[in-house]
């Protein structure tokens, strides 16, 4: 599969226009042969900065598209509209060709992976960093490959310890084993341990080299990539730290297989997020899932994790694509705040699939979200997720929380919201008491279906 993303900046007076041009050609656009989808991606501060993300069978149909009358006309029409010339990525299935992330992601069984890696990078020694669960599950699949006098440093699982304290036991088993700047660490783990670990190493005699191995759903779609590392910090979430990349990302979905289900479910929310901002297609396919027991992983991760790569490829400094990864989790990131300090605990996706059910509900009232695109949406969160009782949380923090956002700039609260499934408009803003309604229609929802949690 091919994506291609064009990035176009219009005249202000010919905004319009374009618009008008877009919603008349998609359609025929959509069912030209060997595409799959074709979406606009909106930025509502800058009306007029959109960009195209389309989805190709192969390189073949997108010449083919290219060389067609259709295309042709199309740009014609389109050219005198621009204020600056475009911009044009094409991606293919995993690995972007022209994107600033250039390490390599690779898939399969993580043993010969790493053997390979370490055969090719000859480090002068390895370090693996784990919890204690991964210690458990995972470490055992990939010790063999390792050189026998590497250094295994454990850790307490969770995400209580991402912090400066873990930092230094980290750094001090370093210190004690002698580790020189030719040394290589593997980080074998969820979020946390990726994260933390790829941070210490960063930081460890002004960065050495890391890999990440990512065994936990989240962390393979998501926190493996894009750069971001670090740790918390008084109580604020990855307060500390530092963009950098690894060696390499290793992603093996049979660790998945030893994954607590809530874990599995946490992370399934953010597979269904980059389906909905990007993918109308692979949406379709995940609603026919009768549970998470019949996900075909080695299917699923890597389309999904593509969708990332090729957001943060076409913004790797986050100035304002990248922002579409924030649906559901404007309203999302408050309610997981909200209920640390309660006792019915949520974890990161279980948050989000709310904040996805009140931001899709936003989304119709203000981005055109079509009703019945609304109700599926609901309907197939809830099946998977179940409901949470959101009424033991005070409101009034709830939305003191989302005020306090650091990505809200000037009024009203920022939110990514959708205008249909499969894209994504940046930059929309929404008040308090839509907000509160769209927590309203959540518990209204929830109180219709009366669907207890799944535990
Ligand atoms: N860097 C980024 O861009 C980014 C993006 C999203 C999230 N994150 C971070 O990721 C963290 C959450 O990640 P997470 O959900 O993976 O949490 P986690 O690392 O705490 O893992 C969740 C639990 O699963 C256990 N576990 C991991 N792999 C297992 C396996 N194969 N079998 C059995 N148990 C296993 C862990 O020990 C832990 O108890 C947060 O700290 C969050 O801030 C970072
Ligand atoms: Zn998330």
């Amino acid at each position: 599969m091919i994506t291609r993303i064009v990035w176009m900046q219009f005249r202000p007076e010919a905004v319009n226009a374009f618009l008008a041009l877009f919603h008349e050609r998609a359609p025929r656009i959509r069912s030209f042969p060997g595409c799959h989808h074709l979406a606009l991606w909106r930025d509502r501060a800058q009306p007029h900065v959109m960009c195209t993300y389309s989805l190709w069978e192969s390189e073949a149909a997108l010449e083919a598209y290219r060389h067609a009358e259709l295309f042709r006309d199309t740009w014609a029409q389109t050219k005198p509209l621009f204020a600056a010339r475009p911009r044009a990525w094409s991606f293919d299935t995993v690995w972007p060709t022209e994107a600033s992330l250039d390490y390599p992601i690779y898939f399969g069984q993580a043993a010969p992976q790493l053997e390979q890696l370490l055969g090719q990078h000859a480090p002068s020694s390895v370090a693996v960093l784990v919890d204690t669960h991964t210690a458990l599950y995972c470490y055992p699949h990939i010790r063999s490959v390792l050189p026998a006098d590497h250094l295994l440093i454990r850790i307490p699982a969770g995400e209580t310890h991402k912090q400066l304290d873990t930092c230094q036991y980290i750094w001090s088993q370093m210190l004690q084993a002698q580790l020189d700047r030719q040394a290589l660490l593997i980080n074998l783990g969820g979020g946390v341990i990726g994260d933390m670990g790829g941070f210490c190493a960063h930081c460890w005699k002004r960065g050495i080299r890391f890999v990440q191995v990512p065994t936990t759903l989240l962390a393979q779609v998501d926190a493996s990539t894009g750069g971001k590392l670090g740790v918390d910090f008084m109580d604020v979430k990855n307060i500390i730290g530092a963009f950098g990349d690894p060696l390499a990302v290793v992603i093996d979905t049979t660790f998945l297989r030893t994954l607590p289900p809530a874990q599995l479910r946490s992370g399934f929310a953010e597979v269904v997020k980059h389906a909905l901002i990007a993918d109308a297609e692979h949406w379709q396919q995940l609603i026919q899932l009768p549970t998470l027991d019949a996900a075909d992983w080695t299917q699923i991760v890597p389309h999904s994790l593509a969708i990332k790569r090729q957001i943060v490829a076409a913004d790797p400094y986050e100035r304002g694509l990248r922002k579409a990864l924030n649906f559901g989790h404007t309203i999302g990131h408050a309610i997981e705040s909200a209920a640390l300090h309660t006792t019915e605990s949520l974890l990161h996706g279980e948050a989000i699939a709310i904040g996805m059910i009140c931001e899709s509900w936003l989304s119709a009232k203000k981005a055109g979200l079509p009703d019945d695109e609304l109700q599926a949406i609901t309907h197939f969160l809830l099946r998977i997720f179940g409901c949470y009782p959101l009424n033991n949380l005070p409101i009034a923090d709830l939305l003191a929380l989302m005020a306090n956002d650091k990505k809200n700039e000037g009024q009203g609260v920022n939110f990514s919201l959708l205008p249909h499934i499969g894209a994504v408009e940046i930059n929309h803003t929404a008040t308090p008491e839509e907000i509160q309604d769209s927590l309203a229609y959540y518990m209204e929802t929830c109180r219709q279906q009366d669907t207890a949690k799944p535990h």
